[in-house]
């Protein structure tokens, strides 16, 4: 099956693009904080000294500077969320079950002989076991990493060395690398309805977080009109709560957090809303997570 990916692959340079309020503070207060800095130094020079300290002190404080440095550029490689072993965190059972499994489980019929994509598929774990445990007809992976995605193809490349040729699985399995969120909302008008179910797990906060309100709600209209007639979006939103925590990442993002205003209980009336298009919302269920903040809902939006 092709898929459209109108889109690019490519990593988004600039993601401040979707803010355009905020893209303009973004490049015109450039030369003023250069200058601002230049200002400082040369303050420091001329006027106020340090007091002298000792090497210990000299030592810990460039400790204490190194550490800050290191955790900050650490989490500058994970702006989407694209955190590798993010399984191995998440799943905690000795026999790598997601637990979300369960939840999904409850209505098998949902996946059966039908066709899916996966926005935000990480490293494929979740997307290969629900291909293979409810005998999807094609399961399409989307992810914004490239390195994820290339773990994702290696996995499904060794299973295919273990299976022969003719069985469904896992030759109905594929991953692309791309940014779900398109370069321009115009683009929305070339898509067309090629799957049954759309799975978005555990993604929109990061789409939130680098694309804005305009971004999320954009990403939403998509997953519509790429769902066929009675297809459905499997959607677990993460809770407003756990944004905050996450604005520190970079400036950029603290610039998006704080653009926010369009929260996720506000979701379901928008996706429900003629704007988007979806008829009824249904609760699957809440996975049984030791950690509370993995008791996320998935709810199931049913396109006519
Ligand atoms: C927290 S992980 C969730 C992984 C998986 N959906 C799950 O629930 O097990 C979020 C994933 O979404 C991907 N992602 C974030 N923004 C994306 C975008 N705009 N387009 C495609 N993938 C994106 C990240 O790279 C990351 O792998």
């Amino acid at each position: 099956m092709e898929v459209e990916n109108n889109n690019n692959t490519q990593l988004p340079a600039n993601t401040s693009e979707k803010c355009p309020e905020k893209r303009k503070a973004t490049f015109d207060d450039k030369p003023l904080e250069i200058k601002r800095l230049k200002e400082d130094c040369s303050e420091v020079e001329t006027t106020s000294r340090p007091p002298p300290q000792s090497p210990k002190k000299r030592l810990q404080l460039d400790g204490k500077t190194q550490n800050n440095r290191t955790k900050r550029n650490k989490d500058l490689n994970f702006l989407y969320g694209n955190y590798k072993h993010y399984y191995g965190k998440r799943i905690l059972d000795k026999d790598f079950h997601d637990i979300r499994l369960d939840v999904l489980g409850t209505q098998p019929e949902l996946f059966r002989d039908k066709q899916l994509l996966d926005i935000g598929c990480n490293s494929g774990h979740l997307s290969i076991e629900i291909c293979k445990k409810f005998n999807a007809k094609s399961l399409v992976g989307l992810d914004i990493d490239r390195g994820l995605v290339k773990d994702a193809q290696m996995t499904i490349s060794s299973l295919k060395h273990l299976t022969p040729p003719g069985s469904r699985f896992p030759y109905n399995v594929k991953f692309l690398h791309g940014n779900y969120v398109l370069d321009d909302d115009v683009l929305l008008e070339i898509e067309r309805p090629q799957f049954d179910v759309i799975l978005c797990l555990s993604v929109t906060k990061w789409i939130h977080l680098n694309f804005c309100d305009a971004g999320l709600k954009q990403a939403f209209r998509r997953m519509f009109l790429q769902l066929r007639p009675d297809g459905k979006l499997i959607l677990e939103p993460q809770s407003f709560d756990g944004y905050r925590r996450r604005k520190k990442i970079s400036e950029n993002i603290r610039e998006n957090y704080n653009s926010i205003k369009f929260r996720p209980d506000q979701f379901p009336e928008y996706l429900l809303s003629p704007e988007v298009g979806f008829a009824s919302m249904e609760l699957m269920g809440i996975p049984e997570h030791c950690k509370t903040g993995f008791k996320r809902p998935i709810q199931i939006f049913k396109k006519v």
